[in-house]
């Protein structure tokens, strides 16, 4: 027979209470996580505005990236473009849910990586998947400068059923890790100078304005058409470690250089995150 004094309790902080009630959990869950690995740089690449322009901008950048890598430990992650276009809007036709879309947009960055991943083989990078990303990134950059990923976050069919189009795309995902991993940073290369007040490629381009400095909460209120995902904005909201990331133009020889280096040559936009938080 078992008496309850022989029931083993294990010792936890959190063990008699709910996990709903932030004011209980605070005491143990408020404190600032430890950054994992607090040398890497993250640097997601545009499939629309870099991959999907081919030779023309990728052999340039991949030769800036090949002058760089000395420098830095990375993690290159890649966007989807215009394939995912394509295949939203064929799915989107047949009535597909957003969350069988989204690993089907998840692919079509997979293969932008592996095809960025080629060009800078010879210099020891590989592609690697999501799993790896997520158990083996430290000895993949013991071993080599950098490596390439998806820049999608594998929620696939877990994908939040709001919109149709996956809300969660290449720089969500690639914030989240950025974030998780305490990376000492995350830049975005795109094929525009920054965030401007307007698409500075669509009718009213010519009034549009670069903003070099702005804040996650002046950008979600922004109306009108962004070069970044708006669900990357909510998230920047609660990050812990990055606390600004930089949109800089892959297709200005140096401007990566430079913000790796810490050089102001994008738009910068604030996180919630403060270093003494
Ligand atoms: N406010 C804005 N500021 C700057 N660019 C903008 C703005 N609004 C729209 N754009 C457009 O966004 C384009 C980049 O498109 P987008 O962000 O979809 O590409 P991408 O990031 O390479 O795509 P992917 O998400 O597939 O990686 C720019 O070339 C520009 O024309
Ligand atoms: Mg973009």
């Amino acid at each position: 027979m078992t008496h309850s004094y022989n029931i083993k309790h294990v010792a936890s902080p959190l063990a008699r209470q709910t996990l709903l009630d932030s004011e209980l959990t605070r005491p143990v869950a408020g404190k600032r996580p430890i950054r994992v690995l607090p040398w890497l740089q993250v640097v997601k690449i545009g499939g629309r505005s870099i991959m999907d322009r081919g030779a023309e901008a990728i052999l340039p950048l991949v030769e800036e990236i090949r002058r760089l890598m000395p420098e830095h430990r990375l993690l290159f992650l890649t966007g989807a473009g215009v394939r995912a276009r394509h295949l939203y809007g064929v799915g989107l036709d047949l009535g597909l849910p957003v969350g069988s879309l989204a690993p089907l947009a998840a692919s079509e960055a997979g293969q932008n990586g592996h095809i960025l991943a080629s060009l800078l083989a010879p210099e020891g990078v590989s592609y690697i998947e999501h799993p790896t990303i997520a158990n083996q990134l430290a000895i993949h950059l013991s071993a080599t400068r950098a490596v390439v990923g998806s820049g999608f976050p594998p929620y696939h069919h877990h994908e939040f059923p709001g919109s149709r189009i996956p809300p969660h795309r290449a720089d969500t995902g690639s914030f989240l890790l950025a974030d998780a991993y305490g990376a000492a940073g995350l830049t975005i290369v795109e094929d525009v100078d920054g965030v401007y007040t307007t698409d500075p490629n669509g009718p009213d381009g010519e009034k549009a304005q670069l903003i070099r400095e702005t804040s996650w909460a002046d950008l979600a209120e922004h109306e009108g058409p962004l070069p970044i995902d708006r669900a990357m904005l909510e998230v920047m909201a609660t990050a812990r470690h990055i606390e600004h990331v930089q949109i800089v133009n892959g297709l200005v020889p140096g401007r990566l250089t430079a913000a790796l280096r810490g050089e102001h040559v994008g738009t910068l936009i604030h996180t919630a995150a403060r270093r003494n938080d």
